[in-house]
């Protein structure tokens, strides 16, 4: 058996979702397969289960209560530490193999289990990493349920509703920093920092807003307006301090050809991401400054089982 999943590309609202806060996220063309066959022990990769780097495969093991013993398989398109969602793309496509052995695979449950996965391996979190990966396409997240609600999740005292969302076709560009940052400590330092500073909590709450007009200015292709919502975005979570010199050197370098751009995931490091309608001399301005660059589009499959 053997399952894949997509990963994402946060938009608008990364690390406000954190706090309940409104987020937009995308499915994207980079994908994670996960193959699952009965073995004599359990291997990944024909290594350990229990190396560090297996541990969101090892965590959805557990979660799945698989039986076994299982040789698991993992490939996966989607960098790690890039904030591009390779974490949850394995964790997700892991559950699908090991549900696809024992039945019809459900989008839903799934989305559940990965995000206590994640939350137990990475510390607090968002489902919005696991849900875009499980369902696909576009998701929006709300505090409170609305049209084309797709799953409620909830943890804690916060609820996050998970929405489908339409977006009109298109490509986003991403820009590498090469710097691999991992999300639990950059989320911790936002948490910290909201718990000490009311400025920073209205700062969180601003990007929420900024993703209710962003998700609009989108949908009417007012792509201008959605540009500067990724400028005003990039600069609010340099100033929680998830930013990181060289994503501002790639941000200024796409800015020139884009609407707009922005880091993208937990930050620190990472990825950026710009709208572009050039995305070819985009691209070529983010490797000029020193950053890989590649271009993505939405991704409408999510979970899905192969062969
Ligand atoms: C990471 O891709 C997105 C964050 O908002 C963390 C989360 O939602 O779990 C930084």
């Amino acid at each position: 058996m053997a399952a894949s999943a997509p990963g994402k590309l946060i938009l608008f609202g990364e690390h406000a979702v954190v706090f309940g806060e409104p987020a937009l996220a995308t499915a994207i063309n980079l994908r994670a397969e996960v193959f699952a066959r009965p073995h004599a022990e359990w291997r990944a990769d024909g290594g350990s289960l229990d190396e560090p780097r297996y541990r969101y495969v090892r965590g959805a093991v557990q979660k799945a209560k698989a039986q076994g013993p299982l040789w698991l398989e993992v490939r996966s398109m989607v960098p790690s530490g890039a904030g591009l969602g390779s974490s949850a793309a394995v964790t997700v496509a892991t559950l699908g193999a090991l549900h696809g052995m024992v039945g019809a695979i459900d989008p839903a449950t799934i989305a559940r289990e990965a995000f206590e996965v994640e939350h137990e391996v990475q510390g607090r979190a968002s489902p919005i990493d696991t849900s875009t990966a499980s369902a696909g396409g576009s998701l929006l997240v709300l505090r409170k349920p609305s049209e084309g609600l797709l799953w409620t999740i909830e943890r804690d005292s916060r609820r996050w509703c998970l929405h489908r969302t339409d977006l009109p076709p298109l490509d986003f560009v991403v820009g590498s920093t090469g710097i691999s940052a991992a999300t639990g400590p950059l989320v911790a330092s936002v948490k910290e920092r909201v718990d000490r500073d009311p400025k920073a909590r209205d700062l969180v709450r601003e990007i929420g807003r900024i993703t209710l007009d962003g998700v609009q200015a989108l949908r009417r292709r007012d792509f201008a307006r959605a540009g500067q919502l990724m400028d005003r975005n990039h600069a609010i979570l340099t100033e929680l301090g998830v930013g990181h010199p060289m994503l501002d050197r790639l941000v200024a370098a796409a800015r020139a050809t884009s609407y707009g751009a922005k880091l993208t995931g937990a930050g620190g490091g990472g990825s950026m991401v710009a709208l572009s309608e050039r995305p070819e001399a985009t691209a070529a301005a983010i490797r000029a400054a020193g950053g890989k660059a590649f271009i993505v589009r939405s991704d409408p499959v999510g979970v899905t089982t192969l062969g």
